[in-house]
């Protein structure tokens, strides 16, 4: 069997492997189909080799949440069922597709991109019904905690008020949404001109979570973090201010087969000054809330 690629000795709580490079929708804003990525779609590591390195990683790194992601991860279904039963905390993100997988005690994440109307265009035609039909045949009362997730763009932000409102009543626990992560020179039009031209989605998503304060899965705190006024503090230009950069280990499969690390979860190529990631302005709010200490800070902080 062969052994894992050698990340050091240092602990990483948090990983996320993307278990195959192959997909069967090729989403528009997606980070990991670009230029620079370990992105080959042939799957170089077989199942019984990448559990096994799973779990000497885990051993190694004292890893305690796992993100399974791809490409699509439920292609290779067998093997994240088998990885799940390996860490304490597990989330798969998943396109839906393929139906929503069991999961109890754990969370599954499903992505959507906004009503049927601006989702497809994005992730392709019929997928929302798709899912739409997968999250209504899923086991309800299972113990997963199935979460809805919506990448914000300058193409879809029209959307988003019209989407909560569509899902609010479906079989989910939550909603989660993230502005986009760019590439460097992004030419794509679905990043905002300026950060100070995203302030405006990013104070109606912070009315969204005072309307929606239990299906909008983020904090207020977070969110207010991302404003023009504060947000490069929590990147940087390149970087440096990333609470979340070389926290993760993100385990990407290369071209020989063996895992390799990117720049960030997220890739890498990049564009950290104009980063909209939800999971960094997170991590920046949590570091906040410890910093001030603890919970009788949460108002302070702005946390609803
Ligand atoms: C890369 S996908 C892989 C898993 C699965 N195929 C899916 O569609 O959920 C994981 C998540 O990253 C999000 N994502 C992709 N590109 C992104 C970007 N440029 N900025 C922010 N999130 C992005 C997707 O929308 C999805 O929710």
């Amino acid at each position: 069997m062969r052994e894992p690629t050698d990340f050091g000795d240092r602990d990483y709580s948090v990983a996320m492997v993307n278990v195959t490079n192959v997909c069967n929708l090729s989403c528009s804003h997606c980070f990991i189909f670009r230029d620079g990525n370990p992105n080959s779609p042939r799957d170089k590591m077989d199942d019984a080799t990448m559990l096994h390195q799973l779990q000497v990683l885990r051993d190694r790194h004292n890893i305690k949440y796992m993100y399974f992601m791809g490409g699509e991860p439920m292609i290779r279904r067998d093997l994240v069922m088998q990885g799940t039963k390996m860490f304490e905390h597990c989330q798969i993100v998943t396109n839906g597709t393929y139906g929503i997988p069991s999961l109890p005690g754990h969370e599954v994440t499903v992505s959507l991109d906004g009503p049927e109307a601006l989702n497809d265009p994005i992730r392709g035609k019929g997928v929302f019904q798709k899912v739409r039909a997968a999250i209504a045949e899923r086991q309800q009362g299972d113990g997963t905690s199935v979460i809805l997730q919506m990448v914000v763009t300058a193409k879809n932000q029209d959307g988003l008020e019209e989407f909560f409102e569509e899902v609010k009543d479906w079989p989910i626990e939550g909603v989660a949404v993230s502005p986009y992560v760019p590439q460097k020179n992004d030419d794509s039009g679905l990043d905002w001109a300026t950060l100070e031209e995203r302030d405006a989605v990013v104070h109606r998503l912070i009315a969204l979570k005072e309307k929606y304060p239990d299906l909008m899965k983020a904090n207020a705190g977070a969110l207010r973090l991302m404003l023009s006024e504060t947000a490069l503090d929590y990147t940087g230009t390149d970087g440096e201010n990333c609470p979340i950069r070389g926290q993760t280990l993100t385990l990407y499969v290369g071209d020989d087969g063996n895992f390799e690390q990117t720049f960030c979860c997220y890739g890498n190529d990049v564009d950290c000054a104009r980063c909209g990631s939800y999971l960094l302005f997170n991590a920046a709010y949590h570091k906040q809330i410890t910093k001030r200490g603890g919970v009788a800070s949460r108002a302070a902080a702005g946390s609803v």
